[in-house]
């Protein structure tokens, strides 16, 4: 059998901290691809919480490739430790990075995947020229610093224009989607294009445990693919 093409991320934000190893082996038992690790320094986003300590316990605790993602200004100075903490994709918001180029071949120098995020308010234009630099591009689909928001519906027409982006150029870079990522608003943001759907409260914030959240997202996509692999 073909793994389901939708990849889900789920994120640890909304996980149950004091059970963090076993809320995210729920999570990998129950077919998550990958653990989406938020960094936020309450500079870049009004909020704190987490530091290459927790990214180096998510790693150990499960088998599943750990993506980081820095809410953070001077992202630079942080990719070492988080590299070293075992992340295996770090993502850079291009709003907060002076040097994104650098950055970004630096982090693929560091043997991770590099990738980069846009807010809801930066346009899709201001990734000409590092497109070519990354695995991954995450848009956000609400703005970042808290799980648990709305996703936003107008985010829509940028993940669809990354797509047409992506596709003219012929490159392999994955378009995923973080924010109110949900079993409603998962089908939208897939047909838009999204290739990755980054989900914290949908997963960990289900009433039954990861495990049920993890399969009403799944049922919410099935038979819904990438439009480009
Ligand atoms: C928001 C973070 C998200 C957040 C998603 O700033 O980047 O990854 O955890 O949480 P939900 O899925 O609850 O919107
Ligand atoms: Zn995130």
């Amino acid at each position: 059998m073909t793994a389901p093409a939708v990849k889900i991320a789920p994120s640890i934000l909304a996980a149950d901290f004091s059970r963090l190893g076993e809320e995210v082996r729920a999570a990998e038992a129950s077919g998550a691809d990958r653990i989406h690790v938020d960094v936020m320094d309450g500079h870049f986003v009004p909020n704190l919480s987490m530091g290459p300590a927790i990214a180096q316990a998510v790693k150990r605790s499960c088998g599943l490739p750990v993506e980081t993602h820095l809410m953070v200004t001077n992202a630079d100075r942080f990719i070492e430790p988080f590299a070293k903490a075992g992340s295996d994709t770090l993502i850079v918001h291009v709003e907060s990075d002076f040097h994104l180029d650098r950055t970004l071949r630096e982090i693929r120098a560091l043997g991770c995947r590099p990738a980069v995020c846009l807010n809801p308010a930066t346009p899709v234009w201001t990734l000409e020229e590092v497109l070519p630099l990354v695995d991954l591009v995450l848009v956000m689909t609400v703005n970042p610093g808290f799980g648990g928001q709305k996703y936003l519906e107008s985010t829509e027409a940028k993940v669809r224009a990354l797509r047409r982006l992506i596709d003219q150029r012929g490159l392999r870079v994955e378009i995923e989607v973080d924010g109110g990522i949900d079993p409603q608003t998962a089908p939208r943001a897939v047909t838009a294009g999204a290739d990755v759907l980054v989900a914290g409260t949908a997963v960990f914030g289900a009433p039954g445990g990861a495990a049920e959240g993890m399969r009403r997202l799944q049922a919410s996509i099935a038979g819904l693919g990438p439009c480009a692999g």
